[in-house]
């Protein structure tokens, strides 16, 4: 059986993206169709029984999502799309946006009729210039052919979708931050409670999803939440885009099954990412972003699903895996992933702007023979720490969570250079 499969993906490279005749030629807004016949609690019970979980890193159970906003009173609701795509070695979104943008509107239109939502918006990576303008071109042309605008299909549904240009800030692709920076504000990360399904979007109730998430809403709507199930693991169902990058031999965007392929099977298999571009032997990996943890040779064997992963201390997060050959040093890998989040720390609170920098100074003492002592490690452990429990969001939360993980499996190179000072 093939590991590489198509369902997501179905119609990438066989059709004009924007066209709304091709899009239908594939089976284009059936789902939108058949949504519009249904009422908003029937919609939510399929995602629930597909248990898709949030693909933009967190995993949060979409059904459980939707199912709390659709409870909240006020209106007028918001869906927002997030597309900012900026954790490093991700490239799944900028995929969809480019060959599918159709699809992902039908996703987003679909949650628009579920929660009788005012407007959407797609907040969109500001590096991806041309997939803004596909978009754009995208909603026209559903807007011609009726699927988008007023009166949806003849429901009486008035619903339209807006492009936010990002501007390069990582922490922006943080739920509240990017409503923020929606809204014209500085794109920093909101005190939460208030949920964003309470005070969301200009205040109001707001569905944030993944671009990846919303993508899957058609597929489950056409093929009902238990058959999506069955297609992925029993605890989430559906495929997952994965991004292979780094020294893998195939780099780029694969669609494989949830719980169906172990690792090894994601980085050696010819059809996947084909082993090491080189004739090294591959030393770590990094999954789910610079945000996720590094894992070893060992762990090659896990399934690919966020419940087997997670059992080894590892995460789909984002769906990217950076695969590094033993020429790295893993004290020089981790400097560069440090170097990113001193770079994308917003600054609003110390244990990220501060505890990043200290991070960096650590692992440089680290990398170089006897100017670290034992007493760094001591810090090294506290800052870890003191990032992951009291940063204000979740960029500084996860800023140490690669150097963490690494720490256990590296233990001898973290440990190599460091000064054992005498007694006195
Ligand atoms: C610093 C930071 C950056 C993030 N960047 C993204 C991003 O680029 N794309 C994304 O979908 N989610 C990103 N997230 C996660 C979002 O906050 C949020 O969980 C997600 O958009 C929810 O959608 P989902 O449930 O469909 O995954 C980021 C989170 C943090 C803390
Ligand atoms: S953890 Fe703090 S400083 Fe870092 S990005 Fe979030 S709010 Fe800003």
């Amino acid at each position: 059986m093939s590991k590489l499969i198509s369902a997501l993906t179905e119609g990438a490279d066989r059709i004009d993206p924007v066209s709304v005749d091709d899009y239908t030629r594939i089976g284009g807004f059936d789902a939108l169709k058949k949504a519009a016949a249904m009422n908003g609690e029937d919609i939510i019970a399929e995602v629930k029984k597909a248990k898709l979980l949030g693909r933009g890193g967190a995993a949060y159970p979409a059904g459980n999502k939707w199912e709390h906003l659709l409870h909240i009173p006020e209106t007028p609701k918001y869906i927002v799309c997030n597309a900012d795509e900026g954790e490093p070695g991700t490239f799944k979104d900028r995929l969809i946006m480019d060959k599918l943008p159709l699809k992902l509107l039908e996703g987003i239109i679909i949650a628009g009729f579920v929660f009788k939502a005012k407007a959407g918006y797609i907040y969109v990576r500001g590096e991806y210039r041309k997939i803004q303008k596909k978009l754009i071109a995208a909603i026209e042309n559903a807007k011609a052919a009726g699927f988008l605008g007023n009166n949806i299909l003849g429901t009486g549904f008035d619903f339209d979708i807006h492009i936010v240009s990002g501007a390069g800030a990582y922490v922006c692709g943080e739920n509240s931050a990017l409503l923020n920076s929606t809204e014209g504000k500085v794109g920093r990360p909101r005190i939460k409670p208030p949920h964003l399904a309470e005070v969301g979007l200009f205040l109001q109730p707001t569905l944030v999803n993944n671009v990846e998430s919303f993508v899957n809403i058609p597929l489950i709507v056409n093929m009902g939440g238990d058959a999506f199930l069955q297609t992925g693991h029993p605890d989430s169902g559906g495929t997952k885009l994965i991004c292979l990058s780094g020294h893998s031999r195939n780099r780029g965007v694969f669609e494989i099954p949830l719980g169906k392929i172990t690792l090894r099977d994601a980085i050696y298999d010819p059809e996947l990412g084909g082993g090491i571009a080189s004739d090294k032997k591959i030393k770590f990996f990094h999954l789910g972003g610079q945000s996720g943890p590094i894992g070893s040779v060992e762990q090659l064997d896990t399934i690919y699903s966020y419940t087997d992963l997670k059992k080894t201390g590892l995460a789909v997060g984002s769906g990217a895996i950076v695969v590094m050959d033993e020429s790295v040093s893993i004290l020089e890998y981790l400097q560069g992933v440090t170097e990113f989040f001193i770079h994308e720390s917003c600054g609003k609170c110390i244990p990220c702007r501060e505890g990043n920098r200290q991070l960096l100074v650590i692992l440089q003492k680290l990398s170089t023979p006897g100017a670290a002592t034992a007493n760094d490690l001591d810090t090294l452990r506290l800052l870890i720490r003191t990032m992951t429990d009291a940063s204000f969001c979740g960029l500084g939360q996860t800023a140490a969570a690669a150097l963490n993980s690494a720490w256990k499996l590296f233990k001898t190179e973290f440990e190599a250079n460091v000064r054992h000072e005498e007694k006195i």
